[in-house]
């Protein structure tokens, strides 16, 4: 199978204060963003291998009670605070991948919208903490840090889009921020349940779609299993376990009246244990970026939305279309 263009990107330099080595990084993502609508990002500064680790622990020793505890409102309709955080159950013999996903940790009880059951914002459960001892806390931070490197990446994307690179700050905060981490563990199975077949015979273990985000900031496991639809159809998308893979999320292409497209994809069927731990960017729920023509002075065909609205509307569309995690 043939590889998709994917460029690895030294984004190091966002970090950083040099104007002139930004903008060469800019330029590259701006690439990237009309190709695939993919890229490696190298030298992040993050812990990954941590991640790994805690995130591998976690999944060898949580049992089925517990998963049904914490499971989201789909799975366990006690849990009807939890529509979005919590597990997203396995089921014997129908589907092998389960997840645990995480909110914004500042959505505590107290937070404003928690106080006004805004939708989408949740305070997130936990495994117990005598059993699980630091999971909490690592996962807590590896939020905040991997919203804190996502946001260095949109300097780079505002630079490519021809704006200042602070331009996306005021509308995604860690007070605020609708992201979600998703901490996904494909199984390897002897019996494998049934899998669904592409039209091109390729076996899937998650059809095709768009990322409902700004950004995604994926760290997953050394196995090749992305694919990105391309003018030469399908391609695989290379795998490594030392660089986030980055794509264009639908708000982008909205904002940007489709200049930076968000790339149709799938995951092809692995019979493999492995991570898949995506962080969908999201912006804060009120914020409103007005859609522009970057690079022109032409009105933008694309409508304002409210990031809230768009996010709850486009997360069930998706469960709609490629069904419940
Ligand atoms: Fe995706």
């Amino acid at each position: 199978m043939k590889f998709a263009k994917v460029s690895r990107i030294d984004v190091s330099p966002l970090f950083g204060n040099d104007i002139s080595k930004k903008i060469e990084v800019a330029k590259l993502i701006d690439q990237a963003s009309k190709e695939s609508g993919f890229f490696l990002a190298e030298n992040h500064g993050l812990d990954v291998q941590g991640l790994a680790e805690v995130t591998t622990q976690f999944h060898q020793k949580i049992t089925p009670e517990e998963k049904w505890n914490l499971a989201i409102e789909a799975y366990n309709p006690q849990n009807k605070k939890q529509k979005r955080n919590g597990y997203y159950m396995p089921i014997e013999g129908k589907k092998a991948v389960q997840s645990f996903c995480i909110l914004n940790p500042s959505f505590t009880a107290d937070h404003p919208h928690i106080q006004a059951g805004t939708p989408m914002h949740e305070v997130n459960v936990w495994p117990d903490e005598n059993k699980y001892t630091g999971f909490r806390n690592f996962q807590e931070n590896y939020f905040r840090e991997v919203l804190d490197f996502s946001k260095v990446l949109l300097r780079g994307y505002a630079l490519a889009l021809g704006k200042d690179e602070d331009f996306f700050e005021p509308y995604v905060s860690q007070k605020g921020s609708l992201s979600a981490v998703s901490l996904i563990r494909y199984p390897f199975l002897e019996n494998y349940p049934p899998v669904k077949e592409a039209k091109d015979g390729t076996k899937l273990s998650f059809e095709s779609h768009y990322d409902v985000s700004m950004i995604t900031v994926l760290y997953q496991s050394k196995v090749q299993n992305l694919q990105v639809l391309t003018d030469e159809g399908y391609l695989d998308i290379p795998a490594t376990d030392d660089c986030f893979l980055v794509n264009v999320g639908t708000y982008m292409a909205h904002i940007t009246n489709n200049y930076y497209p968000s790339p149709l994809h799938r995951v092809k069927w692995v019979n493999e244990e492995r991570l898949s731990l995506p962080f969908f960017l999201n912006l804060d729920h009120e914020s409103v970026i007005e859609p522009f023509i970057p690079h022109s002075n032409d009105a933008s065909k694309n409508e304002a939305i409210t990031y809230g609205s768009y996010l709850q509307k486009g997360l069930s569309d998706l469960i709609v279309s490629n069904g419940q995690t």
